[in-house]
């Protein structure tokens, strides 16, 4: 590894002097006469920094105000812009600025376990990543999500969200180990219906995951709406939310490793809270695997679970082992909210979950909303049963018996569609602007 960043640095220093590989050059003008765009002229390495520190000076006077998170060089803290975030209590900038204020880097800032072995032949070589963080968006369960932005070279900007992991969530050292396992195993998730998570990483004593960006609503926002305005929302897009997040669901659960191998993998937290519609249409499920580390083995595991339970599975509630199917019921459970606005249940305590799992029963849908479409119930009902074996044996099944329902008769809801839905609720939404 040593041996492959010494061979790096040779690499970047010999590029850096313009020396370059024939399968690497530019073709370059014969004489340094002024540069004129689309005649094959490429910057040389010194103006191209010239020009990038340039970009870089004016993105920075333009976003005043934020601050820069530099694992190799810790920038200035700065002051919040001001902005209330939309969510509730936890830990904000105070809790950037306060790691910004320590001093150095720390010497053992890597994340356990050691990376395993690279590849023959592969090699590594090392840069500064920056980030700037623009504006707190919300703080959540697992601490706070800023807006912000991952900066590469000659103006390079990247709009990121950006999850600083509130410290005492990790404490124990198993909730830690669980957690950079898990983040590891869902690197490589790429799902049009699964947020993307782009880097895991450690600046002091704070992790904080790098991840897609989502202009959108969460269906606990879109939920919340349609409360305050004593509605439901409609039937056949709440099939369609749901059909989704099936879809993205199926990718990760059959998901396999390199070398073939499944890896298993479990949401475990299924809220509406963890799905997001963005205002294209998209519906994006977040925080895979991270949950399972967050919610176990924890010193106060009753309040770190809590506000959960609502949405967890018998098996989950028994403590007993969960695969896909837990999943599906989770989503039953969300699913039967959109349709009747009501939760199947309630509980606050574990005990109380645990007490209506003994005696289960799940009021019919149709006794709340008189016109729900059978189909759907009986669809709904189906990821609801008690037993996993009775279930939906996938969540492709779900969701496909979902699209049977939306598009058996003909053409039904879309992206599109969800996109107007959306924009029809919050009209002063502008989808092209994030701030
Ligand atoms: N990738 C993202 N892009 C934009 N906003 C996000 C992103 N991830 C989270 N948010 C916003 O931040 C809020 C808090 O997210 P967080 O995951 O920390 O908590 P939560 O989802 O509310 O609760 P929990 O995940 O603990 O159940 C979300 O409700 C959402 O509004
Ligand atoms: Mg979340």
């Amino acid at each position: 590894m040593r041996q492959n960043v010494g061979m790096a640095r040779k690499f970047v220093r010999k590029h850096r002097r313009g020396v370059k590989s024939p399968a690497t050059s530019a073709p370059r003008p014969a004489t340094q006469t002024p540069p004129e765009p689309d005649k094959g002229y490429y910057p040389t390495d010194s103006e191209a920094l010239r020009a990038a520190d340039a970009a870089l000076a004016e993105r920075g006077r333009r976003l005043d105000g934020a601050t820069e998170i530099d694992p190799l060089e810790a920038a200035e803290p700065t002051e919040d812009d001001g902005q209330e975030p939309d969510g509730g209590p936890g830990e904000g900038l105070e809790a950037l600025e306060a790691l910004e204020a320590d001093d150095g880097p720390d010497p053992d800032a890597t994340l356990p376990p050691e990376a395993p072995k690279p590849p023959p032949g592969s090699r590594e070589f090392k840069y500064g990543t920056r980030l700037r963080v623009l504006r707190k968006i919300a703080d959540g369960g697992m601490g706070s999500v800023f807006l912000g932005e991952q900066l590469g070279d000659a103006g390079f900007a990247k709009t990121v969200a950006i999850k600083i992991i509130r410290s005492d969530r990790l404490a124990d050292p198993k909730a830690l180990q669980m957690f950079v396992d898990e983040a590891k195993l869902v690197a490589d998730l790429v799902h049009i219906n699964i947020a993307q998570v782009y880097n895991l990483a450690r600046y002091k004593d704070r992790y904080f995951v790098v991840m897609e960006f989502l202009h959108a609503k969460s269906l606990s926002q879109y939920l919340h709406l349609f409360r305050e305005r004593k509605a439901r929302p409609p039937a056949d897009m709440s099939a369609f939310i749901v059909s989704r997040v099936c879809r993205g669901l199926d990718y990760a659960h059959g998901k396999r490793d390199r070398s073939g191998r499944p890896l298993g993998l479990v949401h475990r937290d299924v809220t509406p809270s963890n799905i997001m519609m963005d205002f294209r249409g998209a519906v994006k499920l977040t925080d895979f695997g991270i949950a399972k580390a967050l919610t176990m083995n924890m010193p106060d595991e009753t309040k770190v679970i809590m506000g959960k339970f609502p949405y967890m599975s018998p098996e989950q509630a028994a403590a007993k082992p969960t695969d896909a199917r837990s999943d599906i019921f989770s989503l039953g459970l969300i699913l039967y909210e959109l349709l009747t606005g009501t939760r199947v249940y309630t509980p606050r305590t574990r005990d109380e979950l645990l007490k209506l799992m003994n005696n289960y029963r799940i009021r019919d849908p149709r006794k709340i909303v008189d016109d729900l479409p059978d189909e759907l119930v009986a669809i709904t009902m189906k990821a609801l049963e008690k037993d996993p074996a009775q279930r939906y044996k996938s969540a492709m099944a779900f969701g496909e018996a979902l699209e049977q329902f939306m598009y058996g008769k003909g053409y039904g809801p879309t992206n599109e569609k969800l996109a107007a839905h959306l924009l029809e609720l919050w009209p002063d939404v502008d989808r092209d602007k994030v701030e």
